[in-house]
């Protein structure tokens, strides 16, 4: 049986998301359908809609999300109708070396990237034509169908807004600190850019002990929202950054993360840090954009930069765990959200986050 869902679907170009009513098959073997409670709206699905990275399409948008399952396919074991899940956006295939090593973030089997499931199909249609969901989660719509790999449950008293942040932000943020860079009780920290990721990842630091934890960013509005989630010092993005950071932390930082995406910030980290101190990617820019740094400089002083993609998350370890953390008071995710919209208001969220407003939209679902 197939019904039908709203969803914000983009048509390729331009960047706006037309909100309309599209088409959800039954799921497939191995596949979960789940209502949606919430979606967050993710820097990354920004730079799809601003041309910065190329998907097949008409994509359904949409990366961090949780709902309910409502029904599963044949074999499916894992979860069951009403349970309460939080959706990965790089679903393991669970058959590769790296799976079967515990390692599900370097799966070499997924389809993820590809918007499409195990089989190479999707569930989602319009008109009779195939659309695609955004990183085979599609979680700007009503109802999705992901590949059992990618819905891990939860408890179910984790709210809907915060289980959806767990989904990127949050994964990518904590686990960037603790998964990648493996940050130690009392090493200092500075984290460049604090949207959705930054403060994550300023969260995740308090969660591990960092100290001094040193908030970078152009908004005084962010910069503010960073310190109340746990950074110790705030310092507006500009000329001086570096030595006012370098004020604070003489000799420089143990750990530099950078959390917007663009070669200018990330081309500075190494100057924030101290000898034998590390550099570590999270931001995203755009596809094949190239970055510079001193190679002399980087082996003299000792220094490593790293990427993390996805805060190297293990979904069925990490999401149950981020829940667990949020529910002890461990996590504030709550406090990640300023703003929770309906699905129709998707267009005016991204321009506030073109504008550098807003710490976290996140749309929240009727029912
Ligand atoms: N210096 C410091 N901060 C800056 C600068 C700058 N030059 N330019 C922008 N910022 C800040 C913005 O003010 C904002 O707070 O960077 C932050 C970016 O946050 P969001 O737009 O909310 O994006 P987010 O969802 O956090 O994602 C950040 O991580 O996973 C990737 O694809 C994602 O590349 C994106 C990045
Ligand atoms: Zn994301």
């Amino acid at each position: 049986m197939t019904i039908t869902a709203r969803a914000a679907v983009h048509d390729g170009a331009g960047n706006r998301l037309s909100v309309r009513t599209v088409q959800v098959a039954d799921p497939g073997p191995g596949n979960v359908l789940v209502r949606m409670g919430a979606s967050g709206v993710c820097g990354s699905d920004r730079h799809v809609l601003d041309g910065e990275w190329q998907l097949p399409s008409p994509t359904v948008m949409g990366h961090e999300g949780a709902g309910t399952v409502e029904s599963v396919g044949d074999g499916v074991q894992d979860v069951r109708p009403g349970d309460h899940v939080v959706l990965s956006w790089f679903y393991p295939c669970r058959r590769c070396t790296a799976c079967a090593s515990g390692k599900a973030y370097a799966c070499t089997g997924s389809r993820s990237e590809e918007c499409v499931l195990p089989d190479g199909s999707t569930r989602l249609s319009s008109g009779g034509d195939p659309l695609f969901p955004y990183l085979a989660v599609g979680s700007m719509s009503e109802y999705a169908v992901v590949p059992e790999s990618a819905a891990v449950r939860i408890p179910a008293e984790v709210p809907f807004d915060v289980a959806s942040l767990i989904g990127c932000s949050v994964a990518t943020g904590v686990g960037a600190v603790v998964n990648d860079a493996g940050v130690a009780p009392g090493e200092s920290a500075v984290v460049v850019g604090a949207g959705g990721v930054g403060l994550s990842i300023v969260m995740g630091l308090r969660l591990a002990g960092a100290d001094p934890v040193i908030a970078v960013d152009v908004s005084q509005e962010k910069l503010e929202a960073a310190l109340a989630l746990g950074a110790t010092h705030a310092v507006l993005a500009g000329p001086r950054s570096v030595d006012d950071v370098r004020t604070i932390v003489a000799g420089g930082v143990d750990h530099a993360f950078e959390a917007i995406g663009r070669p200018e910030t990330i081309e500075q980290l190494p100057a924030y840090l101290c000898r034998g101190g590390k550099a570590v990617l999270v931001g995203l820019p755009g596809v094949g954009t190239p970055v510079r740094f001193n190679a002399l400089a980087l082996a003299e002083n000792g220094q490593s930069v790293i990427g993390s993609n996805y805060g190297s998350t293990v979904p069925a370890r990490d999401f149950p765990r981020l829940a667990k953390l949020y529910l002890a008071g461990r996590l504030p995710v709550d406090r990640l959200i300023s703003h929770r919209i309906r699905l129709d208001e998707v267009n005016e969220a991204f321009d506030a986050m073109r504008a550098g407003q807003r710490t976290r939209s996140v749309i929240v679902f009727d029912g």
